[in-house]
């Protein structure tokens, strides 16, 4: 695969994942629709294209914006990346977006001679600055053997689940699991600090336990401390996940009943209005419910992130 490389999309993920690459030594040229946070990577090396047309004469460009309409709109739309004479050969999307949605995209990429590559994620923004996420692609194997280089780059480990949207799939079951771990931890947790345990010693105990994870143990900070405000997923991108989920559900006709429920205690928070704060919030929600007024446990802890 060859080297002119570009990025769309630099929010808390696409930051962090266009910097491993840009440590690696690949040179890459980047495009944000807020051009202010395109700008600081200017010091890592990256070139700031003026828009995305620019980053046509890439060979490669990877993408990493929201939702599946953000993606076409990044792609198709009028200033679009595909929209000119000159067209990369390839796009990489990382966002968490349909199966569907891929599908279409994959047909109107590849009809004006672009190939396309499918590599969600799972991992946080630290997760991703601390090179270890997981990487995991569909599309055509020679396409993922090509682009392994920079996936490699970029996490820990890359995988090809097979062809066309299979890692879409992938991403949404995981995202499933994701948001109904979350829910049942804040609801154990609650359980526990109402009958009097203190959280930050319920939580070490169940990280300690054949129940911990990766996953428990890095939210465990923020749950015991408060600290949503340290963004590092919101609300809204969960419900999102959480609707591809039950959207995969109906289509495939398998029953989620834990996720349905999910569904619905996050459709909520996002009611509730809580945005620009981290989906972990759920807890005090949670609390709320069950009467109870948290307070931050004030314990000093790392990121969680060391196992
Ligand atoms: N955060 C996580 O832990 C995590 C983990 C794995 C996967 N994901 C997935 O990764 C994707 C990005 O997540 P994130 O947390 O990085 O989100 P984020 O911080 O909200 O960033 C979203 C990015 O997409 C851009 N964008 C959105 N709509 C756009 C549009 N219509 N046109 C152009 N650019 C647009 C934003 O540009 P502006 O800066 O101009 O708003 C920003 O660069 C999502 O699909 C999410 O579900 C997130």
């Amino acid at each position: 695969m060859a080297t002119r490389i570009g990025w769309i999309g630099l929010g808390r993920m696409g930051e962090a994942m266009v910097k491993r690459l840009l440590k690696a030594g690949h040179a890459v040229s980047v495009w944000n629709r807020t051009r202010s946070k395109a700008e600081p990577l200017a010091e890592y090396g990256a070139g700031i294209a003026r828009s995305k047309l620019d980053l046509a004469a890439c060979d490669v460009v990877f993408t990493m914006v929201s939702t599946t309409d953000d993606l076409k709109e990044v792609l198709f739309a009028e200033g679009g990346l595909v929209t000119g004479e000159r067209k990369p050969q390839v796009v990489v999307d990382s966002s968490s977006i349909s199966q569907e949605g891929s599908a279409e995209i994959r047909e109107r990429l590849e009809a004006l001679g672009v190939a396309y590559l499918c590599a969600p994620v799972s991992g946080n923004a630290k997760v991703a600055k601390a090179g270890k996420l997981l990487i995991v692609a569909s599309g055509p194997k020679d396409l993922y053997e090509k682009a392994q280089p920079y996936l490699q780059a970029m996490g820990r480990k890359a995988m090809w689940v097979g062809e066309g949207e299979l890692a879409r799939i992938w991403k949404i079951a995981h995202n499933t699991m994701f948001g109904v771990v979350i829910q049942n931890l804040c609801e154990i947790t609650v359980l526990a600090e109402k009958a009097g345990i203190p959280r930050h010693v319920f939580l070490e105990s169940i990280n300690d336990s054949v129940l911990g994870s990766m996953y428990t143990k890095y939210k465990t900070p923020m749950l015991t401390n408060l600290t949503f405000d340290q963004v590092t997923f919101t609300p809204k991108l969960l419900l999102k996940d959480m609707d591809l989920g039950m959207g995969a559900a109906r289509a495939y006709g398998v029953a989620m009943p834990a996720a349905a429920a999910t569904r619905e205690s996050v459709s909520r928070l996002v009611g509730r209005g809580h945005d620009h704060i981290d989906f972990a919030v759920l807890l005090v929600e949670m609390a709320k419910d069950a009467g109870l007024e948290l307070t931050p446990d004030n314990v000093p802890m790392a990121d969680g992130l060391e196992s």
